[in-house]
């Protein structure tokens, strides 16, 4: 019997129509009887502490069922997430930490009431502004994700000191936001036995649900955490977020179901951002470009309540064959909200001053910037001289510069022309790790077909439905024969939708409980198989597994406003086999979405008075829009990682984002002459250097 292929297809997203009709159930679409509504009051100082609460105004409100406060809330014990231990203690560690939180019949009560709420403060004086000369700067245990904070190889000082060419660079990021379409939102309900359950808004509720349970003191078995649809995160639901522990508070005190859904306007403060960063790179080479000395010495700013040290000078121990490497990562912590994980982090912030400072070597040398990039292109991992495995960065960039008639591009800057317009292209390599992740799962063979059950979570990406595809290939049965249970931590568990590594982890599992329920099936056994990949993930070979990627961009900039219109993207990515190529398009597509808008207008300046940020809302934080976008031309090599997963696949949720950024700040170079090295690329920072006539 031969059955058409579904793994590799373009198969919709199963939960396409529910989420289209509207009827597909988010965390603040439940309903359960006597649902109550809690609205937070954020702290309006920078640094202190609450001095006093006059709450009988509020409590007197209509509908007020009750107002929590660091002095009545129900007692935590705390964890290693400072951001969790909300209404613990009067200390305010930066502005928009929650103060109090009312709780009401109706949202719109409790939100009345929290305005009639006055809050005494305390204020201590806050020294916000930062750099990497800040005293206060120190060295990270680690950088996040577990890397080492401090990496060298060879002497970088001496190799650098010899360069016949030699580029010391600073580039500057501001802080993000993800600011995903779904704010933060937790339903909370306890039950006559103790037991908690929460409908949650995240990227893996196995975490959740642990998180609460070690907060509320209660066994994990006594938390259920349900996370059926999820409108977005972008690593800002990634960790446990204060509304499920704020939500699950209110409902204790109250003795009735709370649902929290953070206003727009307070995410800023309370579920991350990107660290604004400030990194070095010093690039030491000789005349045709070959490196001879590379540092990059990230900064960012933290806060007092959690360390986030941004990995950004981790690709750095990646991408090019230098035998003298300095790395390093350094933050200060300040009293600001607490920066976490945004698409990519590390690889974002760090590829763009890495690819931009390749750029301008590629200038300084006067070699072609894809040639530059061949011709460091490393045989081992610099950083760890592991041997990698599949590695097809070279193969990207030629595919890339086939499609994008590369080889017709005059390389002088300035060089092109229409009208008023300075024309101008440019590429920058993209990079991503493939990480392996445990996971759990289970298949049973139940009437009709097969059920499938891992505590996945789809956060939008098309995560269900390319898990059904794994299990149908696995047990050699239609798509249709397969049904799917994901986002409900009373499944067996599995790992965040978060550093790319989703869908192999889960995926692995799924398709080693399909595979050994068909031997079972086979031999008469038991209709119920489950898999654990915690072995298998711990005996892989110990290789360097990343994905690659070229990015190229074509701008068009106004010689007179400054104004810069992108006018063509492309990536071409090595991402192993394509599972589903219409999901993977539209998470790439999707990335070098958010990777352009960085590059464009994203940016979210601190208040240096306040300590808070001032663009909280999506009116003030700009997002590119269709209107600002070209067409996204995505396309992949037609590989597989034989060293990974059994379905050959790599991370493609994330590197869609990584150089994109770098791409456009260097076509605009190559449009204009001009070298921004701060995002975003603001018409002011175009305008100053070509007026003043000294187009650097
Ligand atoms: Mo993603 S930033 O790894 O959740």
């Amino acid at each position: 019997m031969t059955r058409e292929p579904v793994l590799g297809t373009p198969v919709p997203r199963l939960e396409a129509e529910t989420k289209t009709h509207g009827t597909a159930r988010y965390a603040g679409d439940v309903l359960p009887e006597h649902l109550a509504f809690a609205w937070p009051v954020p702290a309006t100082v920078a640094l202190g502490r609450v001095a006093g609460i006059d709450a009988d105004d509020a409590a007197r409100a209509p509908g007020v069922l009750a107002v929590l406060t660091h002095e009545n809330a129900p007692r935590l014990h705390p964890g290693e997430d400072g951001t969790l231990d909300v209404l613990q203690s009067p200390a305010v560690p930066h502005r928009g930490w929650p103060a109090a939180l009312v709780v009401a019949d109706t949202l719109d009560n409790a939100r009345e009431a929290a305005a009639l709420l006055r809050v005494r403060y305390e204020p201590e004086t806050a020294e916000l502004l930062t750099g990497p000369q800040d005293p206060r700067a120190y060295r990270p245990e680690q950088a996040n994700g577990g890397h080492e904070a401090d990496l060298d190889t060879g002497d970088f000082a001496e190799a650098f000191a010899a360069a016949p060419v030699r580029l010391d660079l600073t580039y500057r990021i501001p802080a993000l936001h993800n600011h995903p379409m779904e704010p933060h939102t937790s339903t909370a309900l306890w039950q006559e036995n103790g037991d908690l359950v929460v409908y949650d808004s995240n990227q893996g509720s196995t975490t959740v649900r642990d998180t609460l349970a070690d907060l509320f003191g209660l066994e994990p078995g006594q938390v259920r955490v349900i996370t059926q649809h999820v409108g977005g995160g972008f690593g800002s639901k990634g960790t446990p977020r204060p509304q499920a522990v704020l939500a699950a508070m209110a409902a204790k005190v109250v003795g009735r179901p709370v649902r929290l859904a953070l206003p727009r306007g307070q995410m800023a403060a309370l579920v991350g951002h990107r660290a604004a960063s400030v990194q070095r790179v010093r690039l030491g080479a000789d005349p045709g470009g070959r490196l001879l000395a590379l540092a990059h010495d990230a900064f960012n700013s933290t806060s007092t309540v959690r360390e986030f040290a941004e990995q950004s000078a981790v690709p750095a121990r990646v991408m090019y064959a230098v035998g003298n490497l300095r790395t390093t990562h350094r933050v200060a912590a300040l009293p600001i909200p607490s920066p976490s994980w945004m698409r990519a982090p590390g690889e974002c912030p760090g590829m763009f001053a890495l690819e931009s400072a390749m750029d301008e070597l590629a200038c300084s040398c006067g070699v072609d910037p894809i040639e530059l990039r061949v011709r460091n292109e490393p045989t081992v991992e610099p950083g760890s001289g592991r041997p990698f495995a599949a590695r097809s960065l070279t193969e990207c960039l030629r595919e890339g510069a086939r499609r994008f008639d590369w080889d017709r591009r005059e390389p002088a800057p300035r060089s092109r022309r229409e009208g008023r317009l300075l024309l101008g292209t440019g590429v920058a390599a993209s990079t991503y790790p493939l990480l392996l992740v445990p996971s759990r799962a289970e298949v049973q063979a139940v009437a009709g077909g097969f059920e499938v059950r891992v505590n996945a979570t789809d956060i939008g990406t098309g995560a269900r439905t390319v898990l059904a595809q794994i299990a149908a290939d696995a047990l050699d049965v239609p798509l249709e024969s397969v049904r799917i249970r994901i986002g409900d931590s009373a499944l067996p568990p599995a790992p965040v939708a978060g550093g790319s590594a989703g869908t192999n982890a889960w995926g692995w599992a799924v398709h080693d409980a399909a595979r050994a329920l068909r031997r079972q099936l086979a031999d008469g056994g038991p209709d119920l198989a489950a898999a654990d990949t915690g072995a298998a993930v711990a005996d892989a070979p110990d290789l360097a597994r990343h994905a690659f990627g070229a990015q190229f961009a074509e701008v068009a900039v106004d010689r007179d406003t400054g104004e810069v219109r992108l006018r063509r993207l492309l990536g071409v990515f090595a991402v192993g086999r394509v599972l589903n190529p219409r999901t993977a398009r539209s998470q790439l597509a999707g990335g070098m979405a958010m990777g352009a808008s960085m590059a464009l207008m994203e940016g979210s300046p601190l208040d240096a008075a306040f300590g808070d940020f001032t663009a909280r809302d999506l009116a003030a934080y700009h997002v590119a829009g269709y209107a600002d976008l070209p067409r996204m031309e995505v396309a992949w090599l037609d590989e597989t990682e034989p060293h990974a997963t059994p379905m050959g696949s790599k991370g493609i949720g994330e590197i869609g984002i990584v150089g994109t950024a770098a791409a456009v700040a260097n076509a605009v170079h190559h449009a204009t002459g001009v070298r921004v090295r701060d995002l975003p690329l603001h018409v002011e920072r175009l305008l100053q250097p070509w007026h003043s006539e000294d187009p650097r």
